[in-house]
């Protein structure tokens, strides 16, 4: 069973329309990256998965529950997508451990010594075993940030959504972050991750979507994209990220 699929997504804004016909198609395992220019829609694609917006055509399948369906239990399915945004949105008053095991305790329903130890865990997969009595005000943000994925992984969930994770870090920060999310790929998890990373996207991802103007405008394994587009829009955008000093003004 596919762990995504998009049919005919649509999603307007008022007069606005984003999504344009989304037709994608995510197996289990498959680490799938979403670029192209801002405003292309790449966040609102990411946010029809798990409803924080609702398209407004189409339908959208997680793990083969038609989520766009009204008798569908969203709740129950958001509980398998982990979800990492751009900010971290980490409980400031509370320590990392307290941070990886509310969610655990309040929606899964696990008991406090569980909970910490799955915190442990998860921990210790980002590389912060020494920071779990921290806040998040004493952590870097590339720390900060991985303590936000050992917290969506803390939650046990099937598939993982990544909305820019490392463009609010300083670049030197950057590597520590795109370094996990290498890991959890070469573990297995299922991942769509909207990235400006040309890099990550070149030697991690399985298949590279190119979205312009709501549409895919391409998508391929990676050596295709990077290497051959086929789209002219796509050779363009790319020569535009790659070589930022070559752009016409
Ligand atoms: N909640 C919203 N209300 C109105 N317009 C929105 C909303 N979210 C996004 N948009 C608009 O949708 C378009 C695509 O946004 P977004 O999906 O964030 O693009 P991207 O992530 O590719 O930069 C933009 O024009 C943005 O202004
Ligand atoms: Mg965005």
């Amino acid at each position: 069973m596919s762990a995504i699929v998009l049919n005919g997504v649509r999603k307007s804004f008022g007069a606005n329309e984003v999504l344009r016909g989304i037709d994608l198609t995510i197996e289990p395992g498959e680490v799938v990256c979403v670029i192209g220019p801002s405003g292309s829609g790449k966040s609102t694609l990411l946010r029809c998965v798990n409803l924080l917006e609702t398209p407004t055509a189409g339908t959208v399948h997680v793990g083969g529950v038609d989520v766009t369906d009204p008798d569908c239990d969203i709740d129950a399915v958001r509980r398998r997508i982990g979800m990492v945004f751009q900010q971290f949105n980490l409980f400031g008053h509370l320590s990392v451990r307290d941070n990886l095991t509310i969610a655990q305790r309040r929606v899964l329903g696990r008991s406090k010594a569980s909970a910490v130890e799955v915190a442990r865990a998860n921990l210790a997969r980002v590389g912060l075993s020494e920071k779990a009595g921290a806040y998040p005000a004493q952590l870097s943000g590339g720390q900060q940030q991985r303590v936000a994925i050992a917290r969506a992984l803390s939650m046990d969930p099937e598939l993982m959504l990544f909305d820019e994770p490392t463009s609010a870090l300083d670049p030197e920060l950057v590597g520590e972050v795109l370094a996990v999310m290498r890991g959890l790929a070469d573990e297995g998890m299922t991942m769509l991750v909207v990235t400006h990373e040309m890099a990550f996207a070149r030697e991690v991802s399985s298949r590279v979507v190119f979205l312009d103007g709501g549409v895919v405008a391409e998508q391929g394994p990676p050596a295709q994209i990077f290497g051959a587009p086929k789209e002219a829009r796509t050779a363009a955008f790319l020569k535009r990220v790659l070589e930022p000093t070559h752009v016409d003004l």
